[in-house]
């Protein structure tokens, strides 16, 4: 089983997804050893810069008593061509799993065609599936549970958008998306989400935010679009939570991002850094979310 969009996923699997990871961080917390996947190796095939993605997966990996090998395109046969259906063929070879951050979601829609083990999305252009679970974890924390809550995001249309979208779907909370006509979410994918009735794209940032339970957002120009970086601030202008946003949700609502962020573009420096933020636990939930996927698809 490949993990590449939230799709891949039933209500069933998310929940348990959740749980497990919950019980995992508890673990962690209290130094218990857990070590399901000695021997066994993930490797992490990254075409874009990260952080928090692939500290997350190689620490995890280490921790459940197994190891990880990183492979910058740049460093690999990738980077000079060689076709995805070779590279993945020869990795089902040698690892267990494979963690892949590319742009086009085709591509690894192709490489998981190829492979014989399972292959998770580490984010391409349209889907961050992995961010998105650690990020629904926070707020199960926060706020006991995802049920019945008013969540909205503000921005971009974009990959982190595609997941909340499919997440909303599977799990039923309501989803308010505000986002600069141009830089709309896939129309295809709003129609295959959108059957419960509880997805709305709202036409402004206060339509949006009003009484929300959780604000979300990202920055304006994702990786692959540095290029495009001034003409979308002045698209995206006034597509921020600042004070005046934050002041029109919920009195105890949170502040998300996935990070990194671009303080005083589509998040204030305040805000990032103020009470309602939950950014940090979110950042540390990846590793704790990404060892529940890894024992989900590598222990059956
Ligand atoms: N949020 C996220 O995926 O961060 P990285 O790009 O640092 O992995
Ligand atoms: N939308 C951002 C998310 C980074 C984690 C990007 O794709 O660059």
């Amino acid at each position: 089983m490949h993990l590449l969009r939230i799709f891949d996923l039933d209500k069933k699997a998310i929940d348990e997804l959740l749980r497990s990871a919950a019980v995992l961080k508890d673990r962690h917390r209290r130094g218990i050893p857990n070590h399901p996947l000695r021997g066994r190796v993930l490797a992490l095939i990254f075409e874009k810069s990260s952080t928090r993605t692939r500290v997350s997966f190689e620490t995890a990996m280490f921790h459940l008593g197994g190891s990880a090998i990183f492979l910058s395109s740049a460093d690999s046969q990738i980077g000079r061509g060689e076709p995805i259906k070779d590279t993945a063929r020869v990795m089902s070879g040698y690892v267990d799993a494979v963690v892949i951050r590319t742009f086009g979601h085709d591509k690894l829609d192709e490489y998981a065609r190829y492979s014989n083990v399972p292959v998770i999305n580490g984010l391409t252009d349209a889907h961050h599936p992995c961010q998105v679970l650690a990020d629904v974890l926070t707020i199960v924390e926060k706020k006991g549970g995802y049920e019945g809550l008013k969540v909205c995001w503000i921005g971009d249309g974009n990959n982190m958008a595609h997941s909340w979208i499919e997440a909303a779907a599977r799990l039923g909370f309501e989803l308010r998306l505000a986002c600069p006509q141009g830089h709309l979410p896939d129309e295809g994918l709003l129609a295959e989400a959108g059957g419960a009735g509880n997805i709305h794209l709202v036409s402004s940032v206060e339509e949006a935010a009003r009484g929300a339970d959780v604000l979300n957002t990202d920055v304006w120009a994702s990786m692959g679009q540095e290029h495009e970086q001034e003409t979308r601030e002045g698209v995206f202008k006034g597509f921020e939570i600042n004070q005046e946003v934050l002041a029109l949700a919920d009195k105890d609502a949170i502040v998300m991002h996935c990070l990194p962020a671009h303080r005083d573009e589509e998040i204030t420096e305040d805000v990032l850094e103020g009470p309602h933020s939950v950014v940090w636990d979110q950042a540390e939930n990846r590793l704790h979310m990404q060892k529940a996927i890894l024992e989900r698809l590598l222990i059956s």
